[in-house]
């Protein structure tokens, strides 16, 4: 039974852990970025459209990542991931610009 308990505390402890580490690009868009970006709603430049982001790229990635900072027109800013670092939004940033709409 104490055995039982140790383990248990063991799994839940690591379980914290878990929720504690870095989200990656793709974690932090399927939570804020999906909902306007996969369907494009309202003009956004659609994950895995290759042809708009390069297009956008055009301008620099830095650029990219300072309007997403501040918003860009109907964009929120942040991307309306209010909790996310500047570290995650370039991340996140990454995620949309080496994608295409097969890689899931
Ligand atoms: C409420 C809808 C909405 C959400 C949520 C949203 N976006 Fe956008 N995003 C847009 C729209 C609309 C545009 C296009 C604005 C325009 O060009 O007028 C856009 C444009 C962009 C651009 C291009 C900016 C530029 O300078 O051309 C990037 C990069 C971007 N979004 C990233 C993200 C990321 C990353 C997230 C999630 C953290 C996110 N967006 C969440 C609606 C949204």
């Amino acid at each position: 039974m104490k055995k039982l308990l140790i383990l248990l505390t063991l799994k839940i402890l690591s379980a914290c852990q878990q929720s504690e580490q870095k989200r990656d690009g793709q974690a932090i868009y399927y939570q804020s970025c999906v909902s306007c970006h996969e369907q494009g709603h309202g003009g956004a430049p659609k994950r895995g459209d290759n042809e708009e982001w390069m297009r956008r790229l055009d301008k620099g990635k830095d650029v990219l990542l300072e309007n997403l900072k501040k918003g860009y027109n109907t964009m929120p800013a942040k991307g309306a991931c209010f909790s996310c670092s500047d570290q995650e939004l370039a991340l996140v940033l990454d995620y949309l610009l080496n994608n295409d709409a097969s890689n899931h």
